[in-house]
C-alpha cells in the first residue's frame, strides 16, 4: 500500500486492545501533516468514541470569514460571525463532514486559500474561547478522540490520554502534497513546504494556546511509519496510558501506618469530618510510594486535611522554615517528618532531601503555588514543582482544595469543604521536551499544565456547588494579603 493510500484509508484491521472507558477523552495534538486526522479517526472507530477534528472547525470559520469579505485580522467581526453560526461535524466516509449553518463545506475548507488564512483566524483569543466552549460541550455528550493543537494543553488538561504526533518537515510536506493531489488540487511542493513552515511558526508562536507538547503526552515521531503502523502504535500508547491510570485491585506491600501517624491522621480525620469534608475519589492515590502530592494552597488547614484524607504511610510535607519556629506547630511537623524549606530563592538542601525521599519510595507534599493564594484563583505555579518532577521523575497528583478558609462545624454554607484528586501526572514527554527546551522552560510548561488542571478541577467543583457570595468576597479579601505576602517572600517580580 502506498503512503497515499495509507493516509487516505480508514482504520485498517483493529488492533487487539484493552478497554477504553466510554466517556474517555483522547487528545491528539501535533503540527500540520503529522497524520493526526487519519490516526484520530481510526482510534475513534477502534475505541467506539466520537471523532472531532477541531482544525476543521477553525477552517470552517475561516471559509465563512473569507466568504463574508472579512480580513483574517478582524477579530471582533470574525468572533461574532462564529457566535451566530451553527457549526456541525458529522461522521463521513473518509474525513468528517463539516456543516456551516446547514451547508456542507467539507470540500471548501480544504482549499489553499483557507489554508493560507486559517492560522491567522485561529490565533484570535475571542475565537478560541468560543471554539473551546463548543469542543468541551461535544465531550459532555460522548467520549471523544479530539485532534488539534491545544487539546491536551488547554481544552482538556485532564484528558484520559494525550498523544503528540510529530514528523519531520520533509515527511509532512510529502503527505500534504499527496493529500492535495488526491483532492484534485494542483500544488507546488515548495509552496506547500513554505506554507507548512509558516503555519508551524504561527501556531507555535501565538499568544493564545500555542501548539505545544503537553508534558504528560506520549510523543510519537511518525516520519518513518506507514499509517497502519502509526495507528497501531498510537492505539497501544493510549491503551498503556489507560492501564497506568487504572488503580490496581490491591497495592503490593504497602508499609503499615506507624503509630504516631495513625494518631495524627485520626485526629485530623475527625476534625475533617467535624468540618464537613467531602472528599472526592481518592482512588487516584492508589499508587505505590514515591508520589508528589501537589495541592492548591488556601490556608494552613490544607496540609493536615489533605494528609488525613490520603492516610499515606510516608508523606513528607515541604513546609516553610518559619513554621518550625512555633513550638506547637514544630511538634506536629516533626511528628510527620516534614521538611523545612526556605521559600525565597532556590533551597537546594530541601530539594535534595525531597528527591531522596521520592527515590526511596516516600511521598512528598509540596504546594506548587509556593504560598497561600486567594481562593477561586488557582496559580501561578512556581518552578519548584517542575524542577522536582524533572529531577525525581516521580508522578505528581494535582489536588484541588476548597473551603479551608471558611471552616464551620458541621460544614460551611459559606464555602463547602472539598478535596478533589486528579489522576497522577507523569512526564511522558520529557525526552522530547529536553531535546527542545532547557530545564526552566520545561518547568514553566509543567506549571502551566498544573494551572490548567487546577482550573478544570475548580470548574467541576463550581458546576456541582456554585461559588458562593461569601467565597467571592473572601477572594477579594485574600487577594490583598496575598499580594503583600508574595511581594515580601518572592519580591515584587512576577513569579517564575
Ligand atoms: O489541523 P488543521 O491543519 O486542519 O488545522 C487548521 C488550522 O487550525 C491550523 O493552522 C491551526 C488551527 N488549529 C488550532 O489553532 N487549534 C486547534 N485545536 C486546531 C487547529
Amino acid at each position: 500500500m502506498s503512503d497515499l493510500d495509507a493516509f487516505s484509508n480508514q482504520a485498517g484491521a483493529p488492533a487487539q486492545l484493552g478497554e477504553v472507558p466510554p466517556d474517555a477523552v483522547i487528545a491528539i495534538d501535533g503540527p500540520a501533516g503529522s497524520g493526526k486526522s487519519s490516526t484520530a479517526r481510526a482510534l475513534a472507530k477502534q475505541f467506539g468514541l466520537l471523532y472531532v477534528d477541531t482544525g476543521a472547525m477553525y477552517r470552517a470559520l475561516t471559509w465563512a470569514a473569507l466568504g463574508a469579505g472579512l480580513e483574517p485580522g478582524e477579530e471582533a467581526r470574525i468572533a461574532s460571525l462564529l457566535a451566530g453560526a451553527r457549526l456541525e461535524l458529522r461522521p463521513g466516509e473518509d474525513e468528517a463532514r463539516v456543516f456551516w449553518d446547514g451547508r456542507d463545506v467539507s470540500a471548501a475548507i480544504r482549499t489553499p486559500a483557507v489554508e493560507a488564512a486559517v492560522s491567522h483566524v485561529s490565533a484570535h483569543a475571542e475565537v478560541r474561547r468560543e471554539m473551546v466552549e463548543r469542543q468541551r460541550a461535544l465531550a459532555r455528550r460522548a467520549g471523544v478522540v479530539m485532534e488539534g493543537r491545544d487539546i491536551g494543553s488547554a481544552v482538556f488538561p485532564l484528558a484520559t490520554a494525550k498523544l503528540y504526533l510529530d514528523a519531520t518537515v520533509e515527511a509532512r510536506v510529502e503527505r500534504r502534497v499527496r493529500q492535495h493531489r488526491l483532492r484534485g488540487h494542483a500544488v507546488d511542493p515548495a509552496a506547500v513546504a513554505a506554507d507548512l513552515a509558516e503555519r508551524d511558526r504561527l501556531d507555535s508562536a501565538r499568544r493564545q494556546s500555542p501548539l505545544t507538547i503537553s508534558p504528560d503526552a506520549a510523543v510519537l515521531e511518525t516520519s518513518a511509519w506507514q499509517l497502519p503502523e502509526q495507528i497501531e502504535r498510537a492505539a497501544a500508547a493510549v491503551a498503556a496510558i489507560v492501564a497506568q491510570q487504572t488503580p490496581p485491585p490491591a497495592l503490593p506491600d504497602q508499609p503499615r501506618l506507624c503509630a504516631r501517624r495513625r494518631v495524627v491522621y485520626a485526629v485530623f480525620g475527625v476534625l475533617a469530618r467535624f468540618y464537613g469534608l467531602r472528599e472526592q475519589d481518592r482512588r487516584q492515590l492508589d499508587l505505590p510510594g514515591g508520589v508528589i502530592v501537589a495541592p492548591m494552597h488556601l490556608s494552613y488547614w490544607d496540609a493536615p486535611l489533605v494528609g488525613a484524607t490520603l492516610r499515606r504511610p510516608a508523606l513528607h510535607t515541604l513546609a516553610k522554615a518559619e513554621l518550625f519556629r512555633l513550638p506547637p506547630m514544630r511538634a506536629v511537623l516533626r511528628t510527620l517528618d516534614a521538611v523545612p524549606i526556605r521559600r525565597s530563592g532556590f533551597d537546594a538542601g530541601a530539594f535534595h532531601v525531597a528527591c531522596e525521599h521520592l527515590a526511596a519510595g516516600r511521598d512528598i507534599l509540596i504546594f506548587p503555588e509556593g504560598t497561600r493564594r486567594p481562593p477561586g484563583r488557582p496559580g501561578p505555579v512556581r518552578s519548584g514543582l517542575g524542577l522536582l518532577m524533572q529531577r525525581s521523575l516521580a508522578p505528581a497528583v494535582p489536588v484541588f482544595v476548597r473551603g479551608t478558609r471558611g471552616l464551620q462545624p458541621g460544614g460551611s454554607s459559606d464555602s463547602p469543604l472539598e478535596v478533589r484528586f486528579a489522576p497522577a501526572v507523569r512526564l511522558r514527554a520529557l525526552p522530547a521536551l529536553r531535546a527542545r527546551h532547557d530545564e526552566r522552560q520545561i518547568s514553566a510548561r509543567i506549571g502551566a499544565l498544573f494551572e490548567a488542571i487546577y482550573g478544570e478541577l475548580q470548574a467541576r467543583s463550581f458546576a456541582q456547588n456554585p461559588q458562593t457570595a461569601w467565597e467571592i468576597a473572601d477572594r477579594e479579601r485574600a487577594a490583598v494579603s496575598c499580594a503583600r505576602r508574595e511581594a515580601r517572600v518572592f519580591g515584587s517580580r512576577a513569579p517564575a
